[in-house]
């Protein structure tokens, strides 16, 4: 076998002559190269000398790299746990030429990915209405270690001290890899590991810039300081921003270790790092893994962080992912493989008022952390709007640099328009041009969701339909005898604000644009200013000019809710060792709640009105009753393997995904691909001018709550549809004990035009009377073209 493949192997090198490695049009990228493990040809001793033969016959043939030039400088990192094989820089035409090599399963090209905040560099925080006191003061936790991909850490922060917590756990075999201002010291008991991957980005990007970036495991941005703090920060107290969010700060799960895997560099993640953080946190023996990272949606064969993700959780590590902030816009969820937990945000019950009073006596809400001197009492200031002045009337509304003229702001209130450049930079140019006061209006595609910004100069953000307001009530007064005037009335914080939780504007949502059948996201959890871990080298606003300090900043976006969700999941795995990635998960989707604290549906921020399933998936988290299920759908590596093959994803491609050689008559004997056990339902139906339309799931559930129970179900049909559920009662004898159900849908075909489509909810809910096991049921008809 190993000789055949050898032949095979020389054979395409020698079929490969006379092409040129690079040209203008085919430049050299990243591409990850992903090899059958046992096919590795005997004379080569190590996986190692394999790949760099193969490479060396690639350049072999081209005319602009020397023969055998050192084919292993151009190894960007190899992999051996994930899945095996190698990322390098190639052209095109050499990577189409290596994937034709023998034992080459897949050569997928590389995708940058962002971290998921909102917009600018500056949000997000901790601390949340749902993490009660009791999962807080456990020992739960303290022998996990929650693996943090992200943009490293600063170690010095109070939220990652080591008091009263015992020896580094026996099995962990990660490290506390030194370099630039980060000794091995940087590490104790709570921060057990740190690594840092660069080579993919600087094979992308040239060397970094070290006097921007820390060759090392040290945080210079903030981002994953902040989003480790969430998930397993220590009580500190006090904690605030700018006196904002007053209170004790702590993580999800404060006894849990970290490990800090930085992979996030000033242009972004890289495929090829981000690939070889989940190879080492594999190998270290994390048992999360929190990536608050994302981008494209591809297929699951051509998408690394889906391949690696299949791996880690095969070797029964929980991972969540931030789900994105492309919302409100339907389609926009990232990270959507099944076997991943996806996390979109809401909002907590706390919130900054910092209200917009105008001259005409409205008041219009609007929020900010800005935490320095306030504007003069009782006193309104002169009001101007950005975009109504300057020689371009659409980008000075942005409040960009060298937009505003100081003749003509010095003294007043600026309104600006949102955009996309940074909030915080724009608040620079205002001050810089003598500004009082800013207010930052959203535009249509900002609807109202607001985020709260620690401002250079006192300035407040509001929404869409308010900046309308402002605008006109500008450009009506400017005409007439009282010219506009405003001030901005800071109000602190505010706590049980009503409604909460609200679905995040920016929150990334469904339909799962690479699986239907499969609802995303999974859940929400807090993502909208959140207060966590600061360091000390990055302002509170990001900008490089604003030499504020704080230890702790709020930021919002998915990247925030993430981490909550991966503190929980090692909460819920010491409280239940045994269970799977996809049992923790499945009561994390159970237990999780729909209704805000009016008692109403949670309500969507961008349009104020109710939010979907499509929003929210299964719904917001619920810590406590996460711990206590009553039933868990479970599922195994082979169940994504039949639900790959009920996608129609070839045997080859499966293979790339899982490593596993598949046949897939019988998972497509089986069923469909709606039938892996996950905790929610959706049905995508074609209409093709039948009348009526149905379809079934099959689901296992399996009891983890009291030895003898009897669950009987609650349905709620989408509206208009009929489901039956059967049995209708399952009576559990033990513990562990799985039993089978059947769930139903018909549906009669709507009136709907040629490409368009509708969604419908509804629920199935087993009850014990003591739990409550809910899944949410969705059915999309879609007209075809
Ligand atoms: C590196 O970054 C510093 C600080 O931002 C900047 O002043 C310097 O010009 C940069 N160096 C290079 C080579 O880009
Ligand atoms: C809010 O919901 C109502 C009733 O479903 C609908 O008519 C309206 O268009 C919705 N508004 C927005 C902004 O989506
Ligand atoms: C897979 O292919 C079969 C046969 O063409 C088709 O009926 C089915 O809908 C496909 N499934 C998916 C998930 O695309």
């Amino acid at each position: 076998m190993a000789f055949s493949s050898f032949l095979f192997f020389c054979l395409s090198f020698l079929v490969f002559t006379g092409s040129v490695s690079s040209t203008a049009n085919d430049p050299i990228r990243t591409f990850i190269v992903h090899v059958q493990h046992d096919a590795k040809p005997s004379i080569f001793p190590t996986h190692e000398n394999w790949y760099e033969s193969a490479l060396r016959s690639l350049s072999a043939d081209t005319q602009s790299l020397e023969i055998g030039e050192a084919a292993a400088n151009r190894i960007i990192h190899t992999y051996s746990n994930v899945f095996h094989g190698f990322s390098v820089k190639l052209s095109t035409l050499d990577a189409q030429k290596l994937e034709d090599f023998n034992g080459v399963l897949a050569v997928i090209p590389e995708q940058v990915r962002h971290v998921q905040t909102t917009r600018s560099p500056e949000f997000l925080g901790l601390s949340s209405a749902d993490s009660a006191g009791l999962l807080k003061e456990s020992d739960y936790g303290s022998d996990l270690v929650i693996g943090v991909i992200d943009t490293g850490i600063w170690p010095e922060r109070k939220s990652f001290h080591d008091r009263d917590l015992g020896p580094v756990p026996a099995k962990w075999k990660g490290e506390c890899v030194a370099g630039r201002d980060f000794p091995v010291t940087s590490c104790n008991r709570k921060l057990i590991g740190a690594r840092y991957f660069s080579s993919g980005y600087e094979a992308t990007n040239g060397k970094m810039n070290e006097t921007k970036e820390f060759r090392s495991p040290r945080d210079s941005d903030g981002h994953g300081t902040h989003t480790a703090s969430i998930a397993a920060g220590r009580y500190v107290f006090p904690a605030s921003t700018l006196g904002y969010a007053r209170g004790v700060a702590a993580g999800m799960a404060p006894k849990a270790r970290l490990a800090a895997y930085k992979v996030c560099w000033s242009s972004g993640c890289y495929d090829a790092d981000i690939l070889a953080a989940f190879d080492a946190a594999v190998a270290d023996g994390v048992h999360v893994i929190s990536l608050s990272v994302g981008g494209v949606v591809v297929p699951y064969n051509l998408d690394a962080i889906a391949i690696a993700a299949f791996a880690a959780t095969d070797a029964g590590i929980f991972v969540s992912a931030s789900a994105g902030n492309g919302g409100p816009g339907g389609l926009t969820v990232t990270n959507v493989a099944p076997w991943v937990t996806n996390v979109g945000a809401g909002t907590i019950d706390r919130d900054f008022p910092a209200d917009v009073k105008l001259g005409n006596g409205k008041i219009i809400p609007g929020v900010s952390i800005y935490g320095g001197p306030a504007l003069t009492p009782h006193r309104l200031y002169p009001l101007i709007y950005a975009g109504s002045e300057g020689s371009d009337g659409y980008s000075s509304s942005l409040c960009l640099e060298g937009s505003l003229n100081p003749n003509y702001v010095q003294g007043k209130i600026v309104l600006c328009d949102r955009g996309v450049n940074s909030r915080a930079a724009k608040g620079l140019v205002v001050k810089k041009a003598g500004g009082m006061g800013m207010i930052i209006a959203n535009g249509v595609f900002d609807g109202e969701g607001l985020v709260a910004d620690s401002h250079v100069l006192p300035a407040t953000a509001v929404g869409a339909s308010a900046g309308d307001e402002i605008r006109k009530y500008i450009s009506v007064a400017s005409k007439s005898k009282s010219p506009p005037t405003a001030t901005i009335l800071f109000r602190g914080t505010l706590l049980n604000v009503r409604p909460a939780p609200v679905v995040a504007s920016f929150s990334a949502r469904g339909p799962n644009p690479e699986s239907p059948e499969i609802l995303k996201p999974d859940v929400i959890a807090p993502g909208v200013n959140i207060l966590a871990a600061w360091p000390d080298g990055v302002a509170p606003s990001g900008l490089p000019w604003d030499t504020r300090r704080t230890e702790f900043n709020i930021l919002s976006g998915t990247s925030m809710a993430c981490p909550h969700v991966s503190g929980l999941g090692a909460l819920l795995k010491a409280a239940h060792p045994g269970w799977s990635p996809a049992a923790i998960r499945s009561a994390l989707m159970t237990t999780a709640y729909t209704v805000d604290n009016r008692g109403q549906i949670m309500m969507d921020e961008s349009t104020r009105n109710s939010s979907t399933v499509m929003d929210f998936g299964a719904g917001h988290v619920h810590p406590q009753k996460a711990m206590d299920p009553g039933l868990i759908y479970d599922l195994t590596s082979y169940d994504y393997v039949d639900f790959l093959c009920n996608s129609n994803y070839t045997t080859k491609n499966i293979q790339v995904v899982t490593r596993k050689y598949s046949d897939c008559s019988k998972a497509k004997r089986a069923g469909h691909v709606g039938n892996l056990n996950y905790p929610s339902l959706s049905a995508v139906f074609q209409q093709y001018g039948t009348h009526k339309l149905s379809t079934h799931f099959i689901r296992t559930v399996t009891n983890v709550g009291d030895p003898n129970s009897v669950y009987h179900v609650i349905v709620k049909p989408p509206r208009g549809m009929v489901v039956t559920v059967e049995p209708e009662k399952l009576t559990f004898r033990r513990v562990g004990q799985k039993l089978n159900f059947l769930v139903r849908v018909q549906a009669e075909a709507l009136k709907l035009s040629p490409g368009s489509s509708i969604v419908k909810s509804g629920s199935i809910v087993w009850s014990d009377g003591k739990h409550e096991v809910r899944s949410p049921i969705v059915v999309t008809m879609q007209e075809p073209l």
